[in-house]
């Protein structure tokens, strides 16, 4: 079910919020060389306002980016990080990709949303949890794995899942078992995805024993990947650079259009392509 029905879509913000949120996006887009290129974080900016993307976001980004709301919509309903109605105060991801399922992901999903009421996407009631099946987040090293508004809660079982669940709904904190030391709301987590770091970044290990397993085997026996074929330069010991023109070069495709040639021509393809958009 959906708390979407609970609440109205405003068609703007008021004077103090637009001022605020226009200051954050004048940060935002600063760090672009064109605003257009600033829409990513500026719809995680606009869902840490709403807790979603909105329509007046819709409105907000396109206005301040020179967009048209189909434009940023087209974009918005691309990613399913954002939101298209109002998320819980927590997104409960369950991963269902291919590890974890096989390790106990399919089950603790058929479990917590079987206790939760609810489906993939779908908000409890009370507004607390957002329930999602999600993709692989890197994390199948410690599968099954569940996210909390993308804090990782590892080897996961349906009893843990639920626990963290029933914990969430009494308002009691929960600790992921790596990186950041809590959980923030969902509100709190798209401003830092909009840039706007909240300190917890560095908390806790990323890489745990599973992880670098591989690393340390490669190294006590001595392994090293291969060069790459065809690869002629070295950046150091041990490491290639690629190629231009080379085999499996990323940088292997030769300057074709005025737009690769220099960033004088490359703004001039830009503002015909405006130009035609408009
Ligand atoms: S399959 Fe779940 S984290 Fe990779």
């Amino acid at each position: 079910m959906s708390i979407e029905t609970s609440r109205t879509h405003k068609t703007s913000y008021d004077a103090e919020t637009h001022a605020r949120l226009t200051a954050d996006s004048d940060v935002i887009v600063a760090r672009y060389p064109r605003a257009r290129s600033a829409l990513l974080p500026m719809l995680h900016l606009v869902q840490s306002e709403d807790g979603y993307v909105s329509p007046r976001g819709i409105a907000f980004c396109a206005a301040h980016l020179g967009l048209s709301t189909a434009e940023v919509s087209a974009v918005a309903t691309f990613y399913t990080q954002y939101k298209r109605h109002p998320n819980g105060t927590y997104t409960v991801g369950v991963c269902t990709n291919t590890l974890c399922a096989i390790m106990g992901g399919d089950a603790i999903w058929e479990d917590l949303s079987d206790h939760l009421g609810v489906g993939h996407d779908e908000t409890t009631d009370d507004g607390v949890i957002t329930l999602e099946r999600v993709e692989c987040n890197a994390a199948c090293d410690y599968a099954p794995v569940v996210m909390v508004n993308w804090e990782f809660f590892d080897n996961q079982t349906p009893d843990s899942a639920r626990q963290i669940a029933d914990d969430l709904t009494a308002g009691k904190a929960v600790v992921p078992t790596r990186g950041a030391d809590s959980v923030c709301s969902f509100k709190e987590m798209s401003r830092v995805l909009a840039g706007f770091g909240d300190g917890r970044a560095d908390e806790g290990i990323g890489a745990g024993v599973p992880t670098l397993r591989g690393v340390e085997l490669a190294r006590a026996e001595g392994w090293t990947a291969p060069e790459f074929p065809g690869a002629t330069a070295s950046a150091g010991a041990g490491a290639t650079v690629p190629v231009v023109g080379g085999e499996q070069s990323s940088a292997e495709r030769p300057a074709t259009t005025p737009a690769d040639v220099s960033p004088a021509a490359e703004q001039k393809k830009q503002s015909t392509d405006d130009a035609k958009e408009s």
